[in-house]
């Protein structure tokens, strides 16, 4: 695998490809690996000719009392994974490289509406930094086909939203969330849980899996909402946010919504953990 700092040794060789009239896929992450992004990029190898992966841990779109500092950067083992899965060409710039006037200068891309509920209320400036960043790297890496985690439900529907609203010539994949044998969604923020915390975990995804089947049954939407909060907090979370809403739009759901997606964040210790659920009513 090319792994390159380089915005222009990265449009080099993409170029190359598509000389060749060959095909590009890509998975842009924040690195600390695991078997979720392993899985996006073996995808991606089955779908285009060639998989670039991009590695860059984004100050924009951390909150100031958040983990920009302590998130884990794991470059060696990073690249043999990728290596592993069928990547061949990594971009691993540094942010003087991506933001070279420093953030307070720096053009940003905003995707209203949609970024401003749920994980975006909870941490304002997040979703800026995600589309920002996203369409920088679409811009640099210029791929045909560009994958994301099901697991960032409302990072898929704002980068989704970004590119439609934008003419981007890029389709957009979202792949199922990795889970663990517990039901605990793979995470690189799960490096944070304690032996005991990580045991108490899969608790958030069993409270989702309760609302929907409660939801199915045609118990109320605040009913099942109350009793999966408390079954929470009876695990040891602090909930965040535990919402039904409409699995296109993100608007709170209506009765007559069929499409519906449960969307939960929950601080367990020092983590702050996300999982969703989509299903039809
Ligand atoms: O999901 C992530 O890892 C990040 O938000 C992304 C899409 C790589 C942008 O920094």
């Amino acid at each position: 695998m090319i792994t390159s700092a380089h915005i222009d040794d990265i449009r080099t060789q993409v170029r190359a490809w598509r000389a060749k009239g060959e095909t590009v896929a890509f998975v842009p992450t924040m690195g600390n690996l695991h078997q979720g992004h392993i899985t996006l990029v073996k995808e991606a190898a089955k779908k285009c000719d060639h998989v670039v992966a991009s590695i860059f841990v984004n100050p924009m779109q951390f909150g100031q009392n958040e983990d920009l500092d302590a998130y884990p950067r794991t470059l060696e083992a990073d690249s043999q994974a990728l290596t592993a899965a069928g990547a061949e060409l990594l971009f691993t710039p540094t942010p003087a490289v991506i933001y070279p006037k420093g953030l307070a200068q720096q053009t940003y891309v905003e995707v209203p509406g949609i970024s401003d509920v749920l994980c975006g209320a909870s941490r304002p400036g997040h979703f800026r930094g995600v589309s920002t960043i996203v369409c920088k790297l679409f811009n640099i890496v210029q791929p045909d086909v560009a994958f994301f985690g099901n697991k960032d439900y409302q990072q898929l529907l704002v980068i989704r939203t970004m590119v439609e609203d934008l003419s981007l010539p890029i389709e957009i994949i979202g792949i199922d969330t990795i889970r663990e044998a517990s039901g605990l969604a793979m995470s690189s923020r799960n490096g944070y849980l304690t032996v005991e915390e990580k045991a108490a975990a899969p608790a958030l995804k069993k409270a989702i899996d309760a609302m929907a089947q409660g939801i199915k049954q045609g118990i109320s939407i605040e009913q099942v909402t109350e009793e999966a909060k408390a079954s929470l907090t009876a695990a040891g979370f602090t909930p965040d946010y535990l919402e039904v809403r409409h699995a296109d739009t993100l608007a709170k759901a209506e009765t007559q919504d069929k499409a519906l997606v449960i969307l939960a964040a929950a601080y367990l210790g020092k983590a702050r953990l996300i999982d969703n659920l989509r299903f039809d009513r």
